[in-house]
């Protein structure tokens, strides 16, 4: 989710590559930097924090070029510091790189590098990245050649950015996974991870595929595969304007961002799973799995929600007990800590005041904590013991989406993390391993729901009131689901266990009510599908959002979205998520209601 940059022709290309990572501001980073290249040298300016930091560098030392690059950084790999900052140069300080993605296989590049006698400065995938690269280079082969031998060595989604001082007017990317764009344009040409930063210079431009590798010249832009074999690029006009193209094409942030939910399952996975299990590093070491006796989940609003489907797998795969508390309510509530409990803290931002005030009593009685959070260097990924970033990019939007998904896929990356120190033969570690490397094509399979939500949306959109209903991770799925609505739509809903309907809320139900029910497993449908006939009976309208496989009792119903069957129930009901975010997109747009910023609320609350 990082900014990239870069220009080759008549202007000052330092000039432009800065104003082109201003253009990509609203992707969020927390360092930014650049290289050029002149008379034969290159040079570096990088800096952590925003981009004023970087730009009284410039003012200061106002360097001109006519080929730079430049990059904002979302931090993965290392903190927001300026050596972490990109670019990274090689052993030889002669090329200079910028990335976006994630090298799996840094750790063992890099160990083999030192041991060849390299020196490294920064804690990133990216630097290791450049020594590879730059050892290819070494062979004298141009640089184009140099960086297509690097990447054959690399796994994971990257998009790779790199100068040479020896090839002045020359810039080489690489691409797998992470966007990269080209700019063709009048006697010059350029390089972006996302289109807004082309526009003020081009709207003629081209996608660099996957397994490409671009060579980008002010007289012409070649593409190759990775075999070295010339590809025709495939240039066309953006007719977006600059605000459009923010959001990638998409009206809202929101919408892009639950379209963005397979990419995240990709990059939250990214390096933590190796064959047929997980690897999760930086975590408490082994003996600590197996004295912790209780877990404490603490969260607010959506992280609370994932947190609770934290607490229904550990639970059932490790027979671990555990609390889900609102941070709000934990705070002031004086909890009964176990000296050997663990105190796990969800948050998107990593800023909510009450996770961190519930945080700092955490740490106050001296309970181990760890944060699950996707703000790299926030304050609570900073002030737990440990932390596992969730690795979804910038969240934009107020109502949060990816980021839950992104939660609840870490909170089972350490259940499985546990079950295999602790050796549980219970756990089907493989078996979910795999199901976890199929979920981002279940996501794409929820995500071509669309078109029948958005019918679903056009029948139901003056509604008064929605039910969200389901059992087990099912139900935990639904009062996610409720908050969107809520929180975009302003409709009223009802959100329940479904078998708790006829203790109560079964009392609103009547003509023209929408009841939604998640309906994953197969273990609880028959229960569901009583529940279902109740609210049939007193002319509520039912929708049931289940899998491929469920029998004909779907067909009685009045819409049923069907979503990837999986093994892994908590993986099943995760993926119901995905139209259930579309519903509540959808009703909200037909209502008109102002999608990312939502009235009354903020991004983060960092007050109490
Ligand atoms: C969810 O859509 C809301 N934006 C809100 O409930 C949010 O999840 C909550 O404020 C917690 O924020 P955090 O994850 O940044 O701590």
């Amino acid at each position: 989710m990082c900014g990239i940059a870069g220009y080759v022709g008549p202007r000052n290309a330092v000039d432009v590559v800065f104003d082109q990572l201003k253009r990509l501001e609203y992707r969020g980073y927390d360092s930014a930097g650049l290289a050029y290249v002149d008379e034969g040298r290159l040079h570096v300016l990088k800096k952590a924090g925003k981009l004023t930091g970087l730009g009284s560098l410039l003012a200061e030392s106002k360097p001109s070029a006519h080929t730079a690059i430049a990059h904002s950084r979302w931090a993965t790999h290392g903190g927001p510091t300026d050596l972490n900052a990109h670019p990274h140069h090689d052993q030889d300080a002669q090329i200079s790189v910028i990335h976006n993605g994630i090298i799996e296989n840094y750790l063992e590049l890099k160990s083999d590098l030192v041991s060849r006698g390299h020196t490294f400065h920064s804690e990133t995938d990216t630097e290791v990245a450049a020594h590879v690269i730059g050892e290819e280079y070494r062979d004298g082969v141009e640089l184009v050649e140099a960086v297509r031998r690097a990447v054959a060595k690399l796994r994971g989604a990257f998009a790779f950015v790199v100068v040479s001082s020896a090839e002045p007017g020359t810039i080489v990317c690489a691409r797998n996974a992470s966007p990269l764009i080209v700019g063709f344009g009048e006697g010059e040409s350029m390089v972006a991870s996302d289109i807004p930063a082309l526009l003020p210079y081009t709207r003629r431009v081209a996608i660099l595929e996957n397994d490409m590798v671009a060579k980008v010249t002010v007289d012409a832009i070649k593409f190759y595969s990775l075999e070295g074999k010339p590809i025709e690029p495939k240039p066309f006009d953006v007719d977006w304007d600059a605000v459009a193209a923010e959001k990638g094409g998409f009206e809202h942030f929101m919408i892009k961002e639950v379209h963005e939910q397979p990419e995240v399952v990709h990059q939250c996975l990214a390096g933590r799973v190796e064959g047929d299990h997980v690897k999760l590093d930086g975590l408490f070491s082994d003996h600590v799995w197996h004295e912790i006796d209780r877990i404490n989940i603490i969260a607010c609003g959506t992280a609370y929600h994932a947190g609770l489907m934290g607490k229904w797998m550990f639970e059932r795969m490790l027979q671990l007990p555990v609390d889900v508390f609102y941070s709000s309510e934990f705070r002031y509530g004086e909890p009964l800590l176990s000296p050997r409990s663990l105190a796990i803290f969800v948050s998107q931002s990593g800023e909510t005041a009450d996770s961190l005030a519930a945080l700092r009593l955490c740490k106050a009685r001296r309970i181990r904590t760890l944060g699950v959070v996707n703000v790299v260097g926030s304050s609570i990924a900073r002030d737990c013991d440990r932390v596992l970033y969730t690795q979804a990019g910038p969240e934009i939007s107020v109502a949060s989406t990816k980021a839950y998904t992104a939660q609840v896929l870490v909170l089972l990356l350490l259940v499985l993390h546990i079950a295999q120190v602790r050796e549980m033969p219970g756990v089907r570690v493989p078996e979910i391993v795999q199901d976890l490397r199929g979920f981002a094509e279940s996501m794409r399979q929820s995500l071509d729901l669309e078109p029948q939500v958005k019918a679903l949306a056009e029948r139901f959109k003056d509604s008064k009131m929605v039910f969200f209903l389901g059992r087990n991770a099912d139900a935990h799925v639904a009062l996610e689901a409720a908050l969107k609505l809520k929180e975009i739509a302003y409709i009223p809903t009802q959100e329940c266990p479904a078998g708790e309907l006829k203790h109560g809320p079964l009392a609103l139900v009547e003509p023209g009510v929408l009841a939604v029910f998640g309906a994953t497993d197969p273990d609880t449908q028959d229960k569901l599908l009583s529940n279902m006939k109740e609210v049939q009976a007193r002319g509520g309208t039912v929708v049931a959002v289940t899998t491929n496989e469920a029998s004909a009792w779907a067909d009685e119903m009045d819409t049923v979205l069907r979503v990837a069957s999986c093994e892994t129930k908590a993986l099943a009901a995760l993926s119901t998520i995905v139209p259930l975010q579309l519903l509540a997109y959808h009703l909200a747009n037909l209502r008109g209601c102002e999608i990312d910023q939502p009235r009354n609320l903020a991004k983060s609350v960092t007050v109490e």
